[in-house]
Parts: structure tokens; C-alpha cells; sequence
């Protein structure tokens, strides 16, 4: 089901993945008086999802809203064709991403006066997950850029609409999304 108000490419979840919708429903009502990203990741580990659940974009990615709920947190999938590259990209102040199968290497950056610097750069594979807690009401939290190694799927909860995230270019300042 493609839903084109929210951006191209983006579907939202089957029935099937119903069981996801009630945990992250419960996960977000007190999101954060508890550890969400010990309890996604227990839960992922749980109920494994196969990438054919997902639609495959062919050169880029697709997404899948899993829950949005009314405190803006959100939980998504995302399966990526390999050797696509992200732009790089600032997140809600809330992010975790987390490895359902794949192969993505991952390189981080920090602004340092206002000037964008690479830091860590990563690979995180099957199972493997992460998540930052960054400054509220800001845009650019967590900023990365994704290389995709081999076909995948992750699974990604954000504290706001993730599309609102900041664009960086190579020039190392930031540009506002199309
Ligand atoms: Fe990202």
C-alpha cells in the first residue's frame, strides 16, 4: 500500500506485522521512563522479520511506517538495495536502528563549529543495532551517512518524524531537504 503524503517510496505496515504495532504502541507510552533501546532489541531478536515482508526499491530503499503514535515516536523499516548511498543526515533527538539482515557501513559525523568533521566510522551486521540520545527540538542528532553492503533490512524507531531530518552536503553545510 503506497501512501504518497508521506514520501515516495513509503508504505505502511501488512496486518501481519501486528504483533510489532502493539509492542510499539506499549514501548511509547512512557517512552522515556524505561530503556527502549534494550527493549527493541530483546523484541527484534524474538520475532525475527523476513525481508521479503518489505518492499524492494530497486537502486535505492524503501520505507514501511511500523506505528506512529501521538507523541510523534515512530517505528519504521527500512530494506535497502546494495550499493545504495544515503545522503548524509541528521536525525530527531531520539534514534535507534537496529540490524534485522544485512551488512551496513556506517560513517559518523559531529559538528564542530558549525563545521561538519568525520568521527567513527562502523559496519553493523545482522543483529547488530545502536541508538543515540542527542539535544531536543534538534534536527541533527546522530549524523551519518549509510552504505549499503549487501541487500538488507532495519528496523528504526525515531522520537519524531524522521523525515524531518537536517541534509548535510559534501561541502559540509547543511542543505534543506527538497
Ligand atoms: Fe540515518
Amino acid at each position: 500500500m503506497i501512501n504518497n503524503t508521506i514520501a515516495p517510496q513509503t508504505y505502511l505496515a501488512h496486518p501481519n506485522h501486528n504483533h510489532l504495532r502493539e509492542f510499539f504502541q506499549a514501548l511509547f507510552q512512557a517512552p522515556f521512563s524505561h530503556d527502549i533501546a534494550a527493549e527493541a532489541a530483546a523484541c527484534f531478536g524474538k520475532y525475527p522479520l523476513p525481508m521479503a515482508d518489505f518492499p524492494r526499491v530497486r537502486g535505492a530503499y524503501s520505507r514501511t511506517i511500523l506505528y506512529r503514535a501521538d507523541n510523534k515516536f515512530e517505528a519504521l523499516a527500512a530494506r535497502w538495495s546494495k550499493g545504495y548511498t544515503t545522503v548524509i543526515h541528521g536525525h530527531p533527538d531520539f534514534l535507534f536502528d537496529y540490524i534485522v539482515d544485512g551488512d551496513l557501513a556506517v560513517q559518523n559525523f559531529a559538528l564542530l563549529d558549525g563545521k561538519l568533521q568525520k568521527t567513527v566510522a562502523r559496519r553493523y551486521r545482522t543483529g547488530e543495532h545502536f541508538s543515540v540520545s542527542g539535544r531536543e527540538g534538534a534536527f541533527a542528532n546522530g549524523i551519518h551517512q549509510v552504505t549499503v553492503l549487501k541487500e538488507s533490512l532495519s528496523l528504526h524507531i525515531y522520537s519524531d518524524n524522521a523525515l524531518l531530518g537536517r541534509v548535510f552536503d559534501e561541502q559540509d553545510d547543511h542543505v534543506d531537504r527538497p
